[in-house]
């Protein structure tokens, strides 16, 4: 509380006191000029021009004075606030144009930058294709069937009328899981499937089996020693070769166009009685270079016919291993490698670039994900 006529008090306006408002003056210019950012400016402001800073404080004081030392004592405080308030507010432009210098640099993005974005995988063009072999048979309605890539040695061969001295059963065909003698070997062939599917299922059995298989090859241009086939097998009343033939037929304009052919050569396979090679027209010339010297063709070596896998109608012994009736059924089987087939639809000429796992090599597929 104060009134006009109280007496002057010499301590409550020391404040008010010329060297006290230069002091109070010198020290906010000093931190104006020491705040390196804008928080720091920030308390500088509320330190030196806030409610309770010295020259608000003394402002205060005026009222206390008698009236003639008022005007003065107005001005020199009027005076001393603004000085602080213009060194605040040009430290402050100078401070804020800091920032944003500041924050166009460390923001800046360069778009031309090499993106760090890890590209798309895609799958194998081997899995893709195997895909669309099992299609092509889903789509006449057989289911598609699996078993494990380590099988029973029982499953392999003897179950398929493979014979005990067969040379494929020997180390140096074939992969046995721990000791030859162990019943267990890596499959070397998807026909094991062909039993898996009989024994697990009702007549008539429709089956197409796409696998990972295994022999003691070398990896070289044209073997592997981990490879793919695809395995179909049909059981049912009175299936006849006519009936293996136009399925073949039917999978070879699938994959190779319409039109054509494939050609079945007598062979033997323990499993299939009768057995057959299976040859496919070769895709490139289309026979035409069969007797023409004047145009070789690389892809059949002139004769017309390329080998595809191997098939035939299913030995009634395998049946009866499965336990059917041999009488009322009977059934045909083929397998061919989707290696093979890859190379023959897509041209490929080197196996090797389908197990180095190359991007560059699946990227020719495109990207199928
Ligand atoms: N499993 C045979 C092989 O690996 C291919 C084969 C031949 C499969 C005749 C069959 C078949 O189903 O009937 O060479």
């Amino acid at each position: 509380m104060s009134a006009p006529n109280n007496p002057y008090d010499p301590v409550g306006v020391s404040a008010l006191e010329p060297d006290a408002i230069q002091a109070a003056v010198d020290a906010a210019l000093r931190d104006i000029a020491a705040a390196s950012d804008l928080d720091a400016l920030k308390s500088a402001r509320l330190a030196h021009a806030g409610d309770r800073s010295p020259l608000a404080l003394a402002n205060r004081e005026i009222g206390a004075l008698p009236p003639a030392a008022k005007a003065e004592a107005g001005k020199r405080v009027g005076e001393a606030r603004g000085a602080v308030r213009a060194a605040l507010d040009e430290r402050l432009a100078d401070l804020e144009l800091e920032r944003d210098a500041r924050v166009l640099v460390d923001e800046a993005v360069d778009v031309t930058l090499p993106t760090r974005r890890r590209e798309p995988g895609a799958r194998h063009p081997l899995t893709t294709l195997m895909e669309r072999m099992c299609e092509v048979f889903i789509a006449m309605g057989y289911e598609v069937a699996e078993g494990p890539e380590a099988e029973a040695e029982w499953f392999n061969f003897d179950a398929l009328n493979v014979p005990p001295d067969h040379p494929a059963r020997t180390m140096q065909d074939t992969f046995f899981v721990g000791s030859a003698d162990s019943g267990v070997v890596l499959r070397t062939q998807t026909s094991p499937i062909q039993l898996r599917a009989m024994l697990s299922r009702e007549l008539p059995v429709y089956v197409v089996a796409p696998g990972r298989v295994f022999r003691t090859d070398e990896l070289d241009a044209t073997h592997t020693p981990v490879f793919h086939q695809i395995e179909g097998l049909a059981i049912d009343e009175g299936i006849t070769m006519a009936d293996l033939k136009g399925t073949l037929e039917h999978l070879a304009e699938a994959m190779f166009g319409s039109g054509v052919r494939v050609r079945l050569r007598p062979s033997y396979f323990p499993f299939t009685e009768p057995s057959a090679e299976l040859d496919l027209e070769c895709f490139v010339c289309r026979g035409a270079s069969v007797g023409n010297p004047e145009s070789p063709c690389r892809t059949c070596s002139s004769e017309g016919w390329i080998e595809w896998g191997g098939c035939g109608m299913v030995n009634p012994r395998v049946l009866r291993a499965a336990g059917i009736d041999t009488e009322r059924y009977s059934g045909f089987a083929f397998g061919m490698g989707v290696e093979r087939t890859l190379m023959f639809r897509h041209g490929v000429t080197d196996m090797r670039d389908m197990v180095e796992g190359d991007i560059r090599f699946s990227r020719a597929f495109g990207w199928e994900v």
